[in-house]
């Protein structure tokens, strides 16, 4: 167990003076690359988490240890760093991050581990930046709340990670609440919370176990692609301020003023945002098909205008096609990583049967399932 993990180890080290945290990966139900867009999306935060003991010490040494990873490392609070493993960049950005908006943090130890599989596409990079923040404005009384929080940990991607994400991975692990999905409006932060009521259904992933290397300059591209659309169209409609404000019959009228790739990419988009928005609906109505049938959509959208699936996310909802579950679609910037699928509980044995047959037969190894529970947000445990 991670939890017990961090503390044996800390304890261990450092004694028993601490206080623990954590803060959950997540999943998505619909509404993907659409919350950079200022667009919708429907993420909830799941029961594995990244959990993190952590003491302040006098001056400026940050000591962080990685049980994962089998690795120590250590910074000047004050100071730039640099040649720092990947991991770390996390934690060290959220320090600078904090900085920036003029809370200091004084020198910490840490110990961490996490039960999220990494390169899932769970958000694990989130969930770490988001029990750093939490963490150290609880150990040194920032005060901050946790939308500032979590933009945090979305800056810390940008800045020191090198990826331009969007907010949904830090707000869901932050504002996750059991048994429900937020709709987030990624504008305003508005979010509400929907019963996850699946009558008789469950959601399962499907983990490709492949992570392509080209994942993160192909998603900092696609962002660029829909600012240059909207850009484009903007210039001519002041209001236009993010695709968000971009009608499907606005979006028309640019077919031959936009980049081929651009208008396909933007018309992705557009639809998915509607397909949230649907889903709400579904969801509120009780239908549970039709939240599926949007999933499937979604997926096609991802896999033919956005162009982010890989063969091996693609077999995957093929097969789940082909099975009859009510809906599948890959989840996350994409790439890699897993499915989502929607299925009658019942359901669930024989999928994971043919799928691992199936998969297997094409790629050499089964994919990894993942029962979904939901669970709570970021916090001191
Ligand atoms: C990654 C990013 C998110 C979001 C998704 C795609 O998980 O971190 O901000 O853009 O991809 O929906």
């Amino acid at each position: 167990m991670a939890k017990e993990r961090v503390r044996e180890v800390f304890e261990s080290r450092y004694g028993k003076d601490y206080r623990m945290f954590a803060a959950p990966g997540r999943i998505n139900l619909i509404g993907e690359h659409t919350d950079y867009n200022e667009g919708f999306v429907m993420p909830a935060a799941i029961d594995r988490r990244i959990y993190l003991a952590i003491s302040a010490e006098s001056g400026n040494r940050a000591s962080i240890h990685s049980i994962d990873y089998n690795e120590d490392i250590n910074f000047d609070i004050e100071g730039e760093t640099q040649n720092l493993p990947q991991w770390a960049l996390y934690p060290y950005g959220v320090v600078k991050e904090l900085q920036k908006q003029g809370f200091m943090p004084g020198g910490f130890r840490a110990v961490f581990a996490g039960d999220i599989p990494g390169g899932a596409g769970l958000s694990s990079s989130a969930a770490l930046e988001c029990a750093f923040a939490s963490a150290l404005n609880a150990i040194f009384g920032f005060g901050a709340d946790n939308f500032k929080l979590a933009i945090t940990g979305q800056m810390a991607e940008h800045n020191y990670a090198g990826v331009k994400c969007g907010i949904m991975d830090q707000f869901a692990s932050f504002f996750g609440n059991k048994d429900k999905v937020i709709k987030l409006d990624c504008r305003t932060l508005e979010y509400e919370y929907f019963p996850l009521e699946l009558d008789g259904h469950q959601l399962l992933l499907a983990d490709t176990r492949v992570k392509h290397s080209l994942a993160s300059s192909a998603y900092n591209k696609r962002r660029r692609q829909c600012e240059e659309g909207a850009e484009i169209i903007g210039r001519d409609h002041p209001g236009v301020k993010s695709l968000r404000d971009v009608t499907p019959e606005l979006l028309r009228s640019y077919r031959n003023k936009l980049k081929q790739e651009v208008y396909t990419r933007c018309e992705y988009v557009i639809e998915e945002n509607s397909r949230v928005i649907s889903t709400c609906e579904a969801l509120a109505s009780g239908s549970v098909d039709k939240t599926g049938e949007l999933m499937y959509q979604s997926h096609k959208g991802l896999k033919e205008k956005y162009e982010v699936s890989c063969q091996e996310l693609d077999l995957l909802v093929s097969i789940a096609a082909e099975a009859g579950l009510t809906g599948a679609r890959m989840m996350g910037g994409g790439f890699g990583g897993c499915t989502i699928n929607l299925l009658r509980s019942e359901e669930a044995e024989s999928f994971r049967e043919k799928a691992s047959a199936e998969f297997s037969s094409v790629f050499g190894h089964p994919p990894i399932f993942y029962d979904v529970s939901t669970g709570d947000g970021a916090g001191e445990i």
